[in-house]
């Protein structure tokens, strides 16, 4: 099969079409003929050394894919050949063909093309895990969504919307501002101009946001304390912007915050079928419905899967990249 691999640590450059074995099934595997995988930021960190596979994973880069079941291994009871899955995986996915966990897959929601399934598992595994498990966001309650623009941030936007909840969220320019409010942000905030402290705390009457969803982390963790509502939950799910050398605590008591994060990644097997479980019940129908769609920035074929990078770090994307196989475009 055609794959993408990483031959060195480097630049989007790096990322090379290669043959390599279709892969073996395990138990509780299915076999994906891949029609589309979607691309991550850390995707592109893995690209860079940065983030390696687990242990005993594939070096093929590539968290969510979507297309057909062509195998089953031992013991798997939800799929059958034939069918249309989108998954999780944890590597492999920029290739022709990919194993998932049966546990980590869904149906492809009815409406859906290859393309906008492969734009859901990993944003939406990652934001409900955190925002809704951890985060327990509630209809009614506030939360600021930094940005607003990546693919988790559109996902969040979405999710948090569907469920009630009014979006602030933070872009870097003023198209990527109206592009949040298009996906239904109640206020959007160019963070370049604007104080997304000042900003998150008039549109609260003062209150603060009830939950923080940040990929910047940096000097946006002692922000986001003065942002944040009595009793807020912040959720660190990326660190763009650097680590934190020295953090001010005190509005951490004072206000009875909650801060938290997790990578899914390393979760383990169990905890990731249970996500797919929650969001097969409670997601999958205002997919089938039409209440949400993932936002697509653009496809490039796999093996352009070079050019897909360095269009994520250009920063001018706005939602999800996608990548298209043969099998995908219907060559
Ligand atoms: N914890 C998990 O399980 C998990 C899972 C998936 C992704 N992530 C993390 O979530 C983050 C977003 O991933 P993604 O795939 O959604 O990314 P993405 O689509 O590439 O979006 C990244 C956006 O972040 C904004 N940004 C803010 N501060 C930045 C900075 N200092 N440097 C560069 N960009 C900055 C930029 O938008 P503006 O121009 O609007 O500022 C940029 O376009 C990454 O850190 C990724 O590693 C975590």
């Amino acid at each position: 099969m055609l794959a993408i691999d990483i031959p060195r640590p480097g630049g989007a450059g790096v990322l090379v079409p290669v043959v390599r074995p279709i892969p073996p099934l395990a138990r509780d595997e299915i076999l994906i003929l891949v029609e589309a995988a979607g691309v991550n930021r850390p995707d592109v960190l893995q690209r860079r050394g940065l983030y390696p596979p687990p242990p005993g994973a594939s070096t093929i880069p590539g968290l969510e894919v979507a297309g057909s079941v062509v195998g089953t291994g031992d013991g798997v009871s939800r799929f059958s050949v034939g069918e249309r899955v989108c998954a999780l995986v944890a590597s492999g996915g920029y290739a022709e063909y990919c194993v998932a966990h049966e546990g980590h897959a869904l149906r492809i929601p009815q409406g859906f093309g290859a393309v906008e399934a492969a734009a859901l598992p990993e944003t939406f595994f990652t934001v409900w895990a955190n925002v809704f498990q951890r985060g327990r966001l509630a209809a009614g309650e506030t939360v600021l969504v930094h940005g607003g623009c990546s693919g988790i941030g559109t996902a969040a936007i979405l999710l948090c919307k569907a469920f009630g909840a009014a979006v602030v969220a933070t872009a870097g320019s003023e198209a990527k501002r109206a592009a949040c409010l298009a996906l239904g942000a109640n206020l959007a905030i160019d963070h370049r101009t604007q104080d997304f402290v000042e900003e998150t705390l008039a549109f609260t009457g003062g209150r603060g946001a009830d939950v923080i969803v940040d990929i910047v982390g940096g000097d946006y963790v002692v922000r986001n304390y003065r942002a944040a509502a009595v009793e807020g939950r912040i959720i660190q799910i990326g660190l763009m912007g650097g680590r934190v050398r020295e953090l001010d605590l005190m509005p951490m008591l004072s206000k009875r915050l909650t801060h938290t994060g997790s990578t899914l990644r390393t979760r383990s097997v169990a905890d990731k079928a249970r996500i797919a479980s929650e969001l097969e019940r409670d997601v999958w129908p205002l997919l089938e419905a039409g209440k949400l769609r993932p936002l697509i920035d653009g496809t490039f074929p796999l093996e352009e899967a070079a050019r897909a990078h360095a269009r994520m770090e250009s920063g001018a994307h706005v939602g999800k990249i996608v990548l298209t196989t043969g099998a995908g475009r219907g060559d």
